[in-house]
């Protein structure tokens, strides 16, 4: 294979790097291209182009392949826990038991909000939606921690990244304590990350919630799977919005903004309600997808195809064994599981799904286990975000501090008029 790439422009011809990675992916590198020929490239929704050199995660699309630091997503999700996952993605290495006990006792001590930022849910009108305000108050986060804006500081950004972490659940729990109109329950020091989720969603102030330790790792699993996935739609924003300086705060705030859309981390809330859709109105299977391929009524198999998965997504293989293990172990009966699998039957023997590549992606049945856990529908992006937060700062810390990128700013072709006259008010 050559090392370089020839495009040819008119009479002139450009020789164009080719930049390798450590699993034969081969990239041209056009970054002179503007300066040497006065073209750009165009790639509207960014499917070849390569926004920068990472080092965290890989995927291969074709394979069905997910490596967080070279490590098998099937091996994270049966052996490892998401605060183990996390250090391995923020700092390069599986940590050992000293530094692991370390990471998860820094995010036990920061796990409590100030009194002022509890005040801060108050004035959230009853059903605001779950993801503007955690967006709100992790970007409020910077008006308590000025000490954490400067993260240069290994040790310093160690702490802005435990507190996030750590608080991203709290914030989640008290928005939803907060909804409902009940008590919010503060932090146990002595529950582990998952468990003080439940505790703090579902305690009582004369109960405190004993999750069954099947569900606690069901969530792990879940949050594990979640917690990295290159350089998607919301990491792409997180490291935008970081490479402009940004701090850490707003740049994971900016992130949840991103990742709430239904296209993205926004799909398990919409996979759900279309499942309950099709329950409610009594439609088969069959109809449903036939409405779908027909692209009249503009509906799309909701946690279906992916951008980078072309073969399957192994997140949703290991996702679809957890919930059915999760509702066989806890004997519960939901039908929307039964309607799911029927859905990807029929979907997966289709030829418009087979011709386009589209198979289940990891929204597919996350929502069947966060039911299985109580967590109503309106919260599950939040739960994503949860899962998601180590690897904005992974790759949030990889762009400011190890690549040193440069302030991202896209260029355009530019399609509106030519010079035009200023028309004054009175002559218009
Ligand atoms: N149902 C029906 N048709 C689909 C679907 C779908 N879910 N996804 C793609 N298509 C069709 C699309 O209409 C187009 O058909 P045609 O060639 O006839 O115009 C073709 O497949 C290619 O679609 P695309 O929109 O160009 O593909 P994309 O790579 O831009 O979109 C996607 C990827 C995930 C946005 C899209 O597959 C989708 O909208 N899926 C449903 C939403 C979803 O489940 N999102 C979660 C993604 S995984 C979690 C995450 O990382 O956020």
């Amino acid at each position: 294979m050559s090392d370089s790439a020839r495009l040819q422009l008119g009479d002139k011809t450009y020789d164009l790097p080719i930049v390798v990675g450590s699993e034969d992916e081969h990239a041209i590198d056009i970054s002179k291209l503007r300066a040497e020929s006065g073209y750009i490239t165009l790639d509207e929704g960014y499917s070849n182009t390569g926004a920068c050199q990472s080092a965290i995660t890989y995927i291969d699309g074709e394979k069905g392949i997910l490596r967080y630091r070279g490590i098998p997503i099937e091996t994270l999700a049966e052996h490892s826990s998401f605060v183990e996952v996390a250090y391995l993605l923020i700092w390069g290495c599986l940590p050992t038991k000293e530094q692991l006990d370390t990471f998860s006792e820094l995010m036990t001590k920061h796990s409590f909000l100030r009194e002022q930022i509890r005040h801060h849910f108050e004035v959230f009108p009853p059903g605001s939606p779950p993801m503007a305000v955690l967006s709100a108050a992790l970007n409020s986060l910077a008006c308590f921690y000025p000490e954490l804006l400067d993260t240069e500081d290994v040790d310093v950004f160690e702490e802005a990244a435990a507190r996030i972490i750590s608080k991203v659940r709290t914030i989640a729990a008290y928005s939803y304590k907060h909804d409902m109109g009940h008590y919010l329950v503060y932090p146990h020091p002595e529950k582990n990350f998952c468990e003080n989720f439940f505790h703090m969603m579902f305690s009582e102030p004369y109960k405190d919630a004993e999750p069954n330790p099947v569900l606690v790792r069901a969530l792990d699993v879940l949050l594990l799977l979640h917690a990295d996935h290159e350089q998607n739609c919301s990491t792409s924003t997180v490291r935008m919005v970081g490479s402009s300086g940004a701090n850490l705060f707003a740049s994971v705030s900016a992130g949840v903004s991103a990742l709430w859309g239904p296209l993205h981390g926004g799909a398990n809330v919409a996979v759900v309600d279309m499942l309950e859709t099709i329950q409610a109105q009594g439609i088969s299977v069959k109809d449903y997808v036939q409405q779908v391929k027909d692209k009249k009524a503009g509906i799309r198999l909701m946690g279906f195809g992916h951008r980078v998965y072309k073969n399957f997504d192994p997140r949703a293989r290991i996702i679809k064994t957890q919930a059915e293990n999760v509702l066989a172990q806890m004997d519960i009966k939901d039908p929307l599981l039964g309607l799911a699998e029927e859905l990807e039957g029929v979907a997966l023997e289709d030829d418009y799904f087979i011709e386009r590549k589209l198979y289940p992606n990891v929204d597919f049945y996350s929502g069947v286990i966060l039911r299985a856990l109580g967590v109503p529908t309106r919260m599950f992006t939040v739960m994503f975000a949860i899962g998601r937060m180590p690897g904005w700062i992974a790759q949030w810390y990889e762009d400011r501090f190890i690549t040193h990128g440069k302030i991202q700013r896209p260029r355009q072709v530019y399609t509106g008029p030519t010079e035009m006259c200023y028309v004054p008010l009175e002559e218009r």
